[in-house]
């Protein structure tokens, strides 16, 4: 197995000044489909998530919790540990900045850019936005009446900082960053982002401010720990760290990167498609292969914000709607890239209908007939009808788009065509009519409910990565062997009399309680 495709996917690592919210969960959620996905797929793959814990901004979040920083980033690291568990996510590991191992490559890396000449002492002087952990400048900012600024992209607050400061030379790398988009067109994604972030990088670029000295939570630059490293530097590097960072020889680095993809959210791009490719292209260490920006959530159409104090739990809606209806609707209601809103209703109608009425109907329809009509044994295929073929043409077809799709992250097309096909199914059994066949013609009932049940066996493959507990209740229904559930087994059709469990709803209504 010496020779497996590899694939690395990275979440961003998430801030532990605050309780995970819905955006966390998302971009992991989509992660952790991409992973699944190709791990049936074939491919090796490793799936990282962690935690950002230095700088100025959990620094603040601790000592307005009056505890240290360490004290408070164990706690708070602990409850974004517990959300892989509570939404199924498989990461392979999870990375927290504070750890030893981080801190090595973090102060290797900048070693590498010192060498390298990229890395110079001087004095910042200008405008610092800590909830953002980035400078800005005057251009970036709007004047409030009451004389503070904020930032415009994010409008977070902005402090004037002054202090000795090492730079990394930003402005020399901005000709071969767009060399880099233009020999590259996939590094960056969905379009809209690829052509912001050029525009950016076209605009000009400075040397960034890569120190602080005016707080202590952070990695010491080597040499000259009077300075911590700004924040983003250290984070950043976390990608590398994971796969053994500067231990360029171990295996995983050797197998993992390049990373295949690190997905992010629409704020945090430039900071992956500008500084990130820059910085490795001046250590000498190949850049990743493609940066993904999704899109923000509001709840009930309006912006999440603390003050609002609206933020979404994960953990509440999966107590609500149950885990897999969450994957499903994060993943469906809205076209990845763009922003999208989250409310009861649409979540309910979801769940009502794509789930439970459309694929949860259709397992329920065939597999209830087939336990009461064929003594819950696998029905033996006659001669299949041109319909017959038609599905099942169609639904095995699906691998090829939902490769691509999949390739381009966009997964509510993944799931449309998949429904797509799930309507197709039931239309059919509509129209084949397997219980009128019962009494007319048994052996041809035989055959419809084993292509309905082929098809459900092949849509359920698909579904896993989104919803794979249901898709796992479903293989069991089909007594579908654990083993033979990845996609090399697509062409392993079910085998006539195998005996099948009794089979039970995998996907409840959501029925909205009384409230009298
Ligand atoms: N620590 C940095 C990332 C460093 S990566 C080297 C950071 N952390 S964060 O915790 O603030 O944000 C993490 C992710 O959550 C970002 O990708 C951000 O886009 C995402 N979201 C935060 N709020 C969100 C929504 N309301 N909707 C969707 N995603 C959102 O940035």
């Amino acid at each position: 197995m010496a020779d497996r495709k590899s694939y690395y996917i990275t979440t961003p690592i998430y801030y532990v000044n605050d309780s995970p919210h819905i955006g966390h969960a998302y971009t992991t959620l989509a992660c952790d489909v991409l992973a699944r996905f190709m791990r049936l797929d074939g491919y090796d793959v490793h799936f990282l998530t962690g935690t950002d814990e230095h700088g100025q901004k959990v620094e603040k979040a601790a000592a307005a919790a009056g505890v240290s920083p360490k004290e408070f980033t164990d706690r708070v690291s602990e409850t974004f540990r517990t959300l892989p568990k509570a939404l199924n996510f498989s990461n392979d590991d999870f990375i927290r900045t504070t750890e030893e191992r981080h801190i090595r490559s973090t102060q290797a890396i900048w070693q590498a850019l010192e060498k390298a000449g990229d890395i110079y002492l001087g004095s910042y002087a200008g405008w610092y936005a800590v909830r953002d952990e980035a400078f800005y400048t005057e251009a970036d900012l709007i004047k409030q009446p009451d004389g503070t600024r904020i930032a415009k992209a994010s409008g977070a607050e902005v402090e004037w900082v002054e202090e000795p400061s090492y730079f990394f030379k930003l402005s020399a790398w901005q000709d071969r960053l767009l060399a880099f988009y233009e020999a590259n067109p996939d590094f960056i994604g969905p379009d809209s982002r690829r052509n912001e972030v050029i525009s950016f990088v076209k605009g000009g670029l400075k040397d960034l401010s890569v120190s602080r000295t005016t707080f202590n939570w952070g990695v010491p630059v080597p040499g000259n720990d009077k300075h911590i490293m700004y924040v983003w530097l250290d984070a950043l590097t976390n990608y590398i760290t994971a796969v053994g960072y500067p231990d360029t020889d171990s295996e995983l680095y050797q197998k993992f990167w390049p990373a295949d993809l690190h997905m992010v959210g629409k704020d945090i791009v430039r900071f992956h498609a500008v500084y990130w490719p820059a910085f490795l292209m001046a250590a000498g260490i190949a850049p990743p292969q493609r940066v993904y920006a999704h899109g923000w959530w509001t709840n009930e159409g309006e912006k999440i914000s603390k003050s609002l104090g609206n933020a979404i739990d994960p953990l509440a809606l999966v107590e609500t709607y149950g885990l897999d209806p969450v994957r499903y609707f994060l993943m469906r209601e809205v076209p990845f890239g763009n922003d999208g809103d989250f409310s009861h209703s649409a979540m309910m109608q979801r769940m009502n209908s794509d789930l439970a009425n459309d694929l949860g109907n259709l397992c329920q329809r065939v597999l209830s007939m087939v336990g009461k009509n064929c003594s819950a044994q696998m029905p033996t295929p006659g001669t299949f009808t041109e319909a017959d073929n038609a599905l099942l043409d169609k639904v095995k077809g699906l691998i090829g788009p939902l490769r691509e799709a999949m390739r381009t992250q966009t997964f509510h097309t993944a799931l449309t065509s998949i429904w797509d096909v799930i309507g197709d199914a039931n239309r059919y059994v509509d129209t084949q009519a397997p219980w009128a066949l019962r009494k007319t013609d048994p052996p041809r009932m035989g055959t419809v409910l084993y292509t309905l049940s082929e098809t459900i066996r092949i849509i359920a493959f698909y579904v896993q990565p989104f919803m794979p507990d249901a898709c796992a209740k479903i293989l069991d229904q089909l007594s579908v062997a654990e083993d033979a559930r990845n996609f090399d087994s697509l062409d392993i059709a079910l085998e006539a009399g195998t005996a099948l469990p009794k089979p039970a709803p995998v996907f409840p209504r959501f029925v909205v309680e009384d409230e009298g």
